[in-house]
């Protein structure tokens, strides 16, 4: 039986401080004599080759492999490395973004998917994954909204807790199983004026309200490892953070398992003016509970010597190399440190034919239908299609963060469409460029022509992949370039035309909304996203996904998000175009989005016949029952989140005019009717008042069913 702590006691405070340590894989890559470029550009000797603990961005199983077997050669202690790599949204095969697959609101969708991507990613030797991401989001400028499921946090927690159960599988130290690590710990999208990297201030109730419940649903759900984030939190950056570090982190939530910093992230330290130099880096981290440096060698420089001067002891670093040897026996590293990965086994495994059925039925789960004057769903005995606009023929459509997808593996939405249809006849226009912000408008002729001759137009417009994204945040939220103008003239030309939407955040497209007959966003589908394309135009597949994150109707009403306060001076929805003066409003713009969180619509018509509650009071220990009634008025089978949210009317701070509290998806046949039931309780209505504690308050609430801007029915409660 491995003993642990006798292992430990036989390593010198180097190999102890090594399993700290976090590098490229590209730092090992060459060989054991080439100890020169990154090892050197790294403060590397060729002696610590075999003492680092883990790598990072590995290219595949042959990879890991070797330098696996090299360190193990090489490492008298015989502790094997452990492989970490990011597969946020799969790992060969891709799925749909984040952003994308929260709207899907089906736990089991994303469970398949992550499960799947976990054992592709097993086959190529990843070993932890740095996901869930479940940061908490109000601003679509910053790029990495894509990677979250947006603007409500009881969401993104319950989406982070299935990731976190279906990447560990049944057994995490068996083939097809990884350690999770939750992150950006914590408040990351809370980056001011949404530009990625930017301090964050926010007040700890907000905090712990909005921001901080998801990291905690990932902890509970038994996530291994947790990531700080890069940003300033209240004017000290999280990794260095005690407040979060320690207070919250260790002392109340009672997280045992293993930080590791982000990228570089601890040697930020210094930039931030937090640290003198990298030593005082080093101490900050290291005093805050940073177990694993990634990317950074303060702690292979200075640990040694903080040690040594007694700063820190060796007891406590024994604990930190404890919590790591930990972690790769619950990984079975000491019995197989390869977990079967093998270049055989990538490619039996990955991008299989199964694999990619699956990515296309989430892709297809997730597309929002936006608007639909009736254009959608095209009949398929159309002869003549015309596929206009920058993603009309475009492989570029995973997303970003796709890990080791391909865009060139992607199906293009022509070849989607073509393979549907393989008898109709597709005239392919781009349109414009997709160099994105050139404003040449010289092939707009052409596609004006192609739309007049074609019996319909699909319209294919958005932002480039890379503009969403780390560190790929915009000013701008309308499509770049010219699209608008190109959209103007094609809709003009026939009107028998449906937009296809590519995007990694919501955009503010008033321009679009104003003249196109449908809209359908495709988020960024992942792999299979033509083929999804072509199902939902052409009705094989029913639109049901929601947007989780609001869509503004200008970029300067950011942020902008559903679960908002009434202020003192609210103005009505009647009066949201018109300037109201001293009143909470723009004179330029009205309140209301262009499409609020929870919208989405579908081919069926489903009606809300009715809602009632068990009872109109509660105590503390009580129970109200909230049946909602649910009729498809169509002869099209189809699926519906039907959304349950809470208002508290009074309390001691104040409330959202609208929170979700609970949510089930249902699907309808056709004529079918159904009732869904709620249960809800006291627990339900706690929030964190300005004194910080999580309380209910006795009092008048109201339950309603729909979505944020549209609800069906209202009625009130009391708690007593
Ligand atoms: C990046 C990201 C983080 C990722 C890490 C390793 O900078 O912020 O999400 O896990 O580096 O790739």
């Amino acid at each position: 039986m491995l003993d642990l702590k006798k292992l430990i006691d036989g390593m010198t405070v180097e190999e102890k401080i090594g399993q700290l340590a976090q590098f490229n894989a590209n730092v090992f890559s060459g060989s054991d004599a080439d100890i020169t470029g990154p090892l050197v550009k790294n403060g590397l000797t060729g002696d610590d080759l075999y003492r680092i603990g883990s790598l990072l961005n590995f290219k595949d199983s042959k990879e890991m492999n070797e330098l696996q077997k090299r360190h193990l050669e090489g490492d008298r202690n015989k502790i094997p490395m452990v492989f970490m790599m990011d597969v946020i949204h799969g790992y060969r095969t891709i799925f749909p973004i984040p952003l994308a697959l929260g709207g899907s609101f089906d736990t089991e969708l994303v469970e398949e998917c992550t499960r799947m991507s976990a054992v592709e990613a097993s086959s190529a030797g990843v070993q932890v994954t740095f996901t869930p991401m479940v940061d908490y989001v109000r601003d679509a400028r910053w790029g990495r909204v894509m990677e979250t499921c947006g603007e409500e946090p009881i969401l993104n927690g319950i989406m982070g807790a299935a990731q976190v159960k279906a990447f560990h599988g049944e057994d995490m130290s068996k083939f097809g199983g990884l350690a999770t690590c939750v992150k950006h710990y914590a408040a990351y999208g809370g980056a001011e004026a949404g530009r990625d990297y930017n301090q964050v201030e926010l007040s700890e109730h907000i905090l712990r309200e909005f921001y901080l419940p998801a990291y905690k649903a990932c902890i509970d759900a038994g996530v291994d490892m947790l990531m700080p984030s890069f940003n300033v939190l209240n004017g000290v950056p999280a990794v260095a953070n005690s407040w979060l570090m320690k207070k919250v982190l260790r002392e109340e939530w009672g997280f045992e398992g293993v930080v590791i910093s982000d990228y570089d992230a601890v040697g930020e330290l210094i930039t931030h003016g937090i640290a003198a130099d990298k030593k005082e880096a080093a101490k900050y981290a290291f005093k805050n509970g940073c177990d694993i440096e990634m990317c950074s060698n303060g702690y292979i420089k200075h640990l040694k010597e903080m040690i040594e001067e007694g700063i820190f002891t060796e007891e406590q670093l024994d604990a930190v190399v404890l919590k790591i040897l930990e972690l790769k026996k619950r990984l079975g590293l000491f019995e197989d440190p390869y977990k079967g990965a093998s270049p055989e086994t990538e490619e039996k495994t990955c991008l299989t034919a199964e694999n990619r059925a699956l990515v296309r039925k989430a892709a297809n789960e997730c597309a929002v239908l936006l608007k639909n004057d009736g254009v959608l769903p095209f009949s398929k005995e159309h002869k003549k299609i015309a596929l206009i606009g920058p993603f009309a023929d475009n492989h570029n459509i995973i997303g970003f963060w796709s890990c080791c997808g391909k865009n060139e593996e992607s199906v293009t939405v022509k070849q989607g469409v073509q393979s549907k249809l393989p008898d109709v006849e597709i005239k392919v226009v781009k349109g414009c460029s997709d160099k994105w912000n050139e404003i040449d408008k010289s092939r707009f002729d052409e596609a004006v022509k192609a739309a007049r001759e074609a019996d319909i137009v699909i319209l294919c417009l958005g932002e480039p992949q890379n503009y969403s994204g780390e560190g790929n945040c915009r000013t701008d939220l309308d499509l770049p370039g010219v699209q608008n103008e190109l959209a103007e003239k094609v809709i003009g030309a026939n009107s028998n035309t449906a937009v296809l939407l590519f995007t990694g955040r919501p955009l503010a497209i008033s321009k679009l909304d104003s003249i196109a007959p449908a809209i359908l966003n495709m988020w960024f589908p992942g792999t299979e996203g033509g083929n999804a394309a072509a199902d939902l135009l052409f009705g094989d597949a029913n639109p049901s996904g929601k947007i989780t994150m609001t869509f503004p109707k200008s970029v300067g009403q950011c942020p902008i998000y559903y679960n908002h306060t009434n202020t003192g001076r609210p103005i009505s929805k009647q009066r949201d175009e018109m300037h109201n003066p001293y009143a909470s409003n723009y004179i330029d713009c009205g309140n209301l989005p262009l499409y609020s969180f929870g919208h989405g619509l579908s081919y069926s018509n489903f009606v809300y016949e009715g809602m009632t509650l068990s009872k109109k009071e509660m105590n503390i220990d009580g129970e109200i029952k909230v049946t909602v009634t649910v009729y498809n008025d169509s002869d099209i089978a189809g699926k519906e989140t039907v959304q349950l949210y809470m208002r508290d009317l009074v309390a001691s701070t104040a409330r959202p005019v609208q929170q979700l509290i609970a949510f089930e998806k249902i699907t309808l046949g056709p004529k079918e009717r159904k009732t869904v039931e709620f249960a809800v309780t006291e627990p339900m209505l706690r929030f964190w008042n300005s004194e910080n504690e999580f309380v209910s308050e006795k009092g008048e609430f109201t339950l309603s069913v729909g979505y944020a801007d549209n609800m069906y029915y209202t009625e009130r409660f009391s708690l007593k």
